[in-house]
């Protein structure tokens, strides 16, 4: 049946009521204060129904000394708040009533009712309780009211903005989004329960906690502070979160396990094992691992709500190994626009592309092929920022395996770094004058191509310093990362074999990958794919005035600046803007403020894995 629904009338005019407690209680009273202060930050006037008159002058004088504060988040003028003693005057024009009262029962539906009866007809009232569901409110409230009631409840605020939404069994479904909206507008993070639950969503999960954390304490098998040190470990610094990480584990597996305790503890597995698989076992949704999803659908996911990427204009490459059927020719490259609903291809077939980067005078854009590793198969591009007119700088043949790669727009010249060629490459933007800059051994001879920790793999030039600097990542996840530095300018009379200027800024990295120097600040920033906690990261150093450290430095002497990325590859800085741009071979394109806060993904695909970025 089509809902005849609508906002209450020219809501945007009508104030917000809250209908606080009448206790003296230092926090209740804070709390309703806060909610009305959330409200009034929205730019809604708020009237502030108490029976205590102390209650009354409190609400309003928090109001008035921090409303600016909490708008600061919203962006909009505040509304006033005023106080009442009187039911009436504060509930008469409202367009949403706020119940906080003492949480009994018989004063709630008692309240309700009241409501119900002062209150304009398409006021909508929630209730902030954590007790009680709002259907158990309805004794004596119209039928009609019933379908404009739900629970509205909030933690902390300010500290937590999260506010959990409830239907009272009635509520008209229009509603939700709309009080989703108006709570976002609040600049408070609502989610909504699909169904009534004792609990809401998040008490539920923080009962199933409680529960089994009292359990391994009564049955002596651990002790509380080593259960919250574990917990710290795995989910606050380990960022696990529950749905994903089962995906990740995968479905059957975790249905296997589950199992075990069905069986020891004699539990139902009507809502755990059934539940998985009837609605994803059965269907071949296993997690992450199948093409089909698991708990999490396996489509693209964008960040932006309306459906639009929220990427700036930059190139990306997909390396191809994540693609439904890898091969040595799934490589991509790809465009990504502010407001385009999908990435565009603007090369395809590509040979596990790794490094990318543009000259901006003239719109070339460059990038390598590793081609198969180990192989004399690598190679060198270039093509126009469109993607056409595609040209060969280093044919197969060559060059092993080619990483990162960066421009120097003012020599006009690119450099890569070959991992198992144990090499970094310097040549002209049309590939003539190859030259090599490191070797670090024979391809030739086995005992140097095995010690990995002789690979090249990120490599970046910063032409004012006079230097180029590149990572040799050691073995996977190994502890054993470095990161040298040397002149552009090959001392007088040595080669790449015998030159003297080579420095190693850092060592016992975890496995530091891609880098890049921000010359302004003398500021080198690095990612790293190795171990966590530390790994799969972005890092960065200061540099002394000529662009090194005074001795190679290790872990304690640098900055992580952000963690718990997905096998990081991937880095571009755009200082201008303040914005680093990271890529994972999760699939993961991230971007976050040079100081590494306000981490976002800016796209997500478990069927792509990506490597090289370079913003247009
Ligand atoms: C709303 O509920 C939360 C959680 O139960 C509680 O901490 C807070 O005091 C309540 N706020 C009001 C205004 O009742
Ligand atoms: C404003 O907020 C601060 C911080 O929560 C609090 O300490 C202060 O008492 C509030 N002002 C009033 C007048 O309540
Ligand atoms: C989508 O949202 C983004 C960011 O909020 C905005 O920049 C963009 O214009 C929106 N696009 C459309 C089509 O509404
Ligand atoms: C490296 O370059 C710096 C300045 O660019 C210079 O002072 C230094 O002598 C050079 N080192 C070598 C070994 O050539």
């Amino acid at each position: 049946m089509a809902s005849l629904w609508q906002p209450p009338l020219n809501y945007l005019n009508r104030p917000v009521a809250v209908l606080g407690a009448g206790v003296l209680g230092r926090r209740i009273g804070r709390q309703c204060s806060r909610l009305s202060c959330i409200w009034a930050s929205a730019g809604y006037n708020v009237k502030i129904r108490d029976p205590s008159a102390q209650q009354r002058a409190d609400g309003v004088a928090y109001v008035e000394e921090n409303v600016s504060s909490y708008a600061q988040k919203t962006g909009k003028t505040p509304g006033k708040a005023e106080a009442f003693e009187d039911m009436q005057a504060a509930v008469s024009d409202a367009w949403l009533v706020i119940e906080a009262v003492p949480e009994k029962i018989q004063l709630k539906i008692d309240t309700f009712a009241e409501l119900d009866a002062l209150t304009p007809a398409d006021c909508i009232l929630a209730s902030n309780s954590s007790s009680y569901k709002s259907s158990e409110m309805l004794e004596k409230v119209s039928a009609a009211r019933k379908t404009q009631i739900l629970n509205m409840h909030y933690y902390m605020p300010p500290e937590c903005m999260v506010v959990e939404l409830m239907t009272d069994g009635h509520t008209t479904q229009d509603i939700f989004p709309f009080m989703v909206e108006r709570s976002r507008e609040a600049a408070t993070l609502p989610y909504v329960a699909r169904k009534e639950s004792t609990g809401f969503i998040f008490n539920r999960l923080w009962a199933a906690i409680k529960r089994e954390a009292l359990t391994i304490l009564a049955q002596g098998v651990s002790v509380p502070e080593e259960i919250d040190s574990m917990w710290t470990e795995m989910f606050i610094k380990g960022g696990m979160a529950p749905c994903r990480t089962m995906d990740n584990v995968g479905l059957d597996t975790v249905a296997f396990i589950e199992n075990h305790y069905i069986a020891e503890r004699g539990l139902s597995p009507e809502f755990t094992v059934n539940f998985l698989q009837q609605n994803y076992l059965d269907s071949g949704k296993l997690g992450t691992k199948s093409g089909k999803g698991g708990l999490y659908s396996p489509e693209t996911k964008t960040i932006a709500t309306n459906g639009t990427l929220s990427a700036p204009n930059m190139l990306v490459l997909d390396v191809g190994l994540s693609a439904a059927t890898p091969s040595m020719s799934s490589g991509e490259i790809l465009q990504f626009s502010p407001g385009a609903k999908a990435p565009q291809i603007l090369v395809k077939g590509q040979a596990l592309p790794d490094g990318i980067d543009i000259d901006r005078p003239s719109g070339r854009i460059f990038w390598s092929n590793m081609g198969i590793p180990g192989k004399v198969d690598g190679a060198i591009y270039s093509a126009n920022a469109d993607g056409t007119d595609i040209r060969t700088l280093v044919a197969p043949g060559t060059i092993n395996t080619p990483k990162q790669l960066i421009v120097d727009s003012l020599s006009q010249e690119i450099y890569f770094s070959d991992r198992e060629g144990l090499s970094v490459y310097r040549c002209n933007f049309d590939g003539s004058n190859l030259e090599l800059l490191i070797k670090n051994g024979d391809f030739e001879n086995q005992e140097h191509r095995q010690d990995v920790s002789r690979w090249c793999v990120g490599v970046t030039v910063a032409p004012k310093l006079g230097k180029f600097y590149w990572t040799q990542k050691g073995p996977s996840k190994g502890n054993n990362g470095r990161i040298f530095c040397a002149n552009i300018t090959t001392p007088a009379g040595q080669s790449a074999q015998s030159r003297d200027d080579i420095k190693c800024l850092l060592k016992d990295l975890p496995e530091a990958i891609d880098l890049e120097v921000d010359e302004e600040t003398n500021t080198l920033y690095w990612t790293d794919r190795g171990e966590i906690p530390f790994g799969n990261s972005l890092n960065k150093v200061q540099l002394d005035g000529s662009g090194l450290t005074e001795k190679p430095l290790s872990f304690g002497d640098y900055e992580v600046l952000t963690r718990h990325l997905k096998e990081a590859i991937g880095l571009k800085l755009d200082t201008k803007n303040g914005r680093i741009y990271m890529t994972d071979l999760g699939g993961n394109i991230y971007q976050c403020d040079l100081d590494g806060k306000n981490k976002k993904v800016l796209y997500s695909d478990d069927f792509r894995a990506f490597t090289g970025i370079t913003l247009l």
